[in-house]
């Protein structure tokens, strides 16, 4: 990205990636490593929203698991702070502590572990003991009911057996209750159907609106983006944000796309 002095006037609710570089663990006994990622800088206050597209491939992906502590990856270099610590020498579990949520582009399956369980589990982690469990079950209940996930689906298994799209509206479900500071998105819309685009972007809107969360959505389609207000869209390509702009860009790449712009914008 253009911005290159930004680790500079760090105010409280930010978010600031700088010059980061990521590989891939391809390897891992004999830590074998593939780069995927070239100084990738981004900054973000809370309440804003973002999004980052690039074509498939282009290190997306990458950047959500790597800031989320994913152990696949490595952050060679650079930093991420969330308002003002460090993340990149955090644990993954230390991150999450700190703010940081990201939805991940195939959330992971976990077998004997309830939605409530994991719900519940996640938010006495970070906010400590649920003294009224009865009351927090209704509050999880009433969130699940706005997003279209069936009050049954509490007892399930976390993801197993769930479809593409409850799996990705148990992530927001997840999300109201871990309360992020920020939240990295990957590709919420894919497998909702287009009445839950609308359910979910106006579910997200409220959420960052009530919550004043700063929120990055990785998407490959303009559905989810009319619905919210985006501050910035931020173009991905070969593992670097070569160019930010507003909506404009976003609708550039939706009629031209990827290869189009990039020429365009002599990339
Ligand atoms: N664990 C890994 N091992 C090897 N290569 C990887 C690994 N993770 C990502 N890559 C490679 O890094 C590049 C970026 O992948 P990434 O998943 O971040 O792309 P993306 O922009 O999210 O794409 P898409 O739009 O298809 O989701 C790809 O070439 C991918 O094959
Ligand atoms: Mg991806």
């Amino acid at each position: 990205m253009r911005n290159t002095n930004i680790s500079k006037n760090i105010t409280k609710s930010e978010l600031i990636i700088s010059h980061l570089g990521v590989s891939a663990i391809i390897e891992p006994q004999t830590s074998q490593k593939k780069g995927i990622l070239k100084d990738v800088s981004c900054r973000m206050r809370s309440g804003e929203i973002h999004v980052l597209m690039g074509k498939n491939g282009s290190g997306k992906s990458t950047l959500a698991m790597a800031l989320s502590g994913h152990p696949d990856y490595v952050i060679d270099s650079g930093s991420c702070v969330l308002e003002k610590t460090e993340l990149v020498t955090l644990s993954a579990d230390e991150r999450a502590r700190a703010g940081l949520f990201v939805s991940f582009q195939t959330p992971i399956e976990i077998a004997g572990v309830s939605v409530f369980q994991l719900i519940k589990t996640a938010y006495e982690q970070k906010f400590g003991l649920i003294e009224n469990v009865l009351n927090f079950y209704h509050e999880v209940e009433r969130e699940a009911t706005l997003l279209g996930i069936p009050t049954a689906s509490m007892h399930r298994s976390i993801h197993e057996g769930f479809s593409g799209g409850e799996k990705k509206r148990l992530e927001l479900l997840q999300m109201k209750f871990l309360k992020p500071r920020f939240a990295f998105i990957d590709e919420i819309d894919s497998g909702l159907d287009v009445d839950a685009i609308t359910m979910v972007s106006q579910y997200l809107k409220e959420m960052v609106a009530d919550s004043q969360m700063g929120c990055v959505i990785i998407t490959h389609y303009e559905r989810l983006l009319k619905y919210l207000p985006i501050n910035a869209v931020h173009l991905m390509s070969k593992g670097s944000i070569v160019t930010s702009g507003d909506t404009s860009l976003a609708d550039q790449i939706m009629r031209d796309g990827f290869d189009s712009v990039m020429k365009k914008l002599e990339l």
